[in-house]
C-alpha cells in the first residue's frame, strides 16, 4: 500500500508507544518484517523549545523504514513551527504522525492527544497546519472516540481527510476506555467506510488470527502492533506468513540479548540495564520460572552479568 507517495510493503506495522518503541525495540521489529516505524511521541512545543530529549527521540537508523514521527500539541502553530524547525531532518523522515489518542493524564491536562477529538474543528486545523508546511506525508492516529456516549472516530478522520490528512490510524477503544475493555473493530470499519485514504487498524492484535479477523471484518488497508509486540517481535512475522510462530527458547535469549546490547549502546548501560527489564519480563512471560528469573534479572548490575544471565535460561 501507500502512504501519500510512500510505499509500504507488508501489512502490519509497529505502534508507537512511549518507553517501550524506541530505536533498539524498533531495530528488533524490524529484523521480523514490521513494516513501518513511528517515533515515541514527541512534543511539537519540545521542537521549537529546542529541547535536546525531545530532538534525541527523532534518531532512528536504515532499518526502520519507512520511519514517522509522532507529534502531540494543542495548536496548529506549534505543528506548523515544529514541523518547520525538522526541515535539516526531513531527509531522513518519511511521514509526520499527529497524536490525537493518548489519555495520558498529562497530555489530556493540556488538550493534547485524544482531548482534540472533542474538538473536530481544532483537529482540522491541526491537520492543515501540518499539511501547509510538511514536506513528507502526514497521518493522523485517533481513539474510537472520548467515550461511549461520543464515538466520533469517523466524523473526525473525515475531517482530517478534508484537510489533507493520507492516512488515519485508529485504535478502537474511547478515552475513557484507556487499556481496559477490547477495541471495537466496528468503529475501524466505519472509519473505513468514511474516507478515501488508507485506513490502519489497531487494537488488541496478538497474533496472525486477531490480525487476518481485523482485516477482513472492517476493510482496513493496514493493521499496527503495540502491545502484541512486546516481547514477541515475531508476531510481525507470523501475520505476514499467516502462520502461527512460536520462537524455541534459544532464539528469544538470542533476540533478549540483542535488545540488551542495542538498549546499552543507544542509552548507555546504567539506562539500558534498567530498561531492558521491562523488556525481560515481556520475553520470558510464559516460560518455566519466569517469576524467579525477572528477580534475578532486577539484582543484576552490569550488562555483561544481564547477558550471562539470560543465557542461563536456555538451561531452565
Ligand atoms: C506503554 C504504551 C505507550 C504508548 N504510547 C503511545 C504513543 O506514544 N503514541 C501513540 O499514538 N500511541 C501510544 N500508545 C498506544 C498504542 O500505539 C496503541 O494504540 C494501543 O496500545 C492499542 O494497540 P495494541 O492493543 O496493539 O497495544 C501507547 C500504548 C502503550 C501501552
Amino acid at each position: 500500500m501507500k502512504i501519500g507517495n510512500i510505499i509500504i510493503k507488508g501489512k502490519a506495522s509497529l505502534a508507537p508507544m512511549a518507553g517501550i518503541t524506541d530505536r533498539a525495540f524498533r531495530e528488533i521489529c524490524s529484523l521480523f518484517g514490521a513494516s513501518y516505524f513511528t517515533s515515541e511521541m514527541i512534543s511539537a512545543k519540545g521542537l521549537i523549545y529546542k529541547s535536546s530529549k525531545t530532538y534525541s527521540l527523532i534518531n532512528h537508523s536504515e532499518k526502520e523504514k519507512p520511519f514517522a514521527v509522532q507529534l502531540f500539541g494543542n495548536c496548529p502553530e506549534d505543528f506548523f513551527k515544529g514541523i518547520g524547525l525538522l526541515e535539516k531532518y526531513m531527509d531522513k523522515i518519511d511521514l509526520i504522525d499527529i497524536n490525537m489518542g493518548c489519555p495520558a493524564k498529562k497530555i489530556i491536562k493540556e488538550n493534547s492527544g485524544s482531548a482534540l477529538m472533542k474538538n473536530p474543528k481544532l483537529c482540522g486545523e491541526i491537520v492543515k497546519a501540518a499539511k501547509g508546511i510538511s514536506p513528507v506525508p502526514v497521518t493522523v492516529k485517533i481513539r474510537a472516540g472520548w467515550d461511549e456516549k461520543h464515538k466520533n472516530a469517523a466524523e473526525i478522520a473525515q475531517i482530517c481527510e478534508l484537510n489533507g490528512a493520507d492516512a488515519i490510524t485508529v485504535h478502537g477503544r474511547t478515552k475513557e476506555q484507556g487499556y481496559s475493555g477490547t477495541s471495537d473493530l466496528e468503529i475501524i470499519k466505519k472509519v473505513k467506510e468514511n474516507v478515501k485514504i488508507p485506513v490502519i487498524g489497531n487494537g488488541d492484535v496478538t497474533s496472525f488470527e486477531t490480525a487476518e479477523k481485523m482485516i477482513a471484518f472492517t476493510k482496513c488497508d493496514m493493521i499496527a502492533v503495540g502491545r502484541g509486540a512486546m516481547g514477541n517481535p515475531w508476531i510481525f512475522k507470523e501475520i505476514n506468513e499467516g502462520r502461527k510462530i512460536t520462537p524455541a527458547i534459544s532464539e528469544k535469549v538470542r533476540i533478549m540479548k540483542m535488545h540488551i546490547q542495542k538498549l546499552c549502546e543507544y542509552k548507555g548501560e546504567e539506562v539500558g540495564i534498567k530498561e531492558s527489564r521491562k523488556h525481560i519480563a515481556q520475553y520470558i512471560k510464559n516460560i518455566h520460572k519466569a517469576s524467579e528469573f525477572r528477580k534475578k534479572a532486577f539484582l543484576t548490575k552490569s550488562k555483561e552479568e544481564l547477558i550471562d544471565l539470560c543465557t542461563t535460561l536456555q538451561k531452565i
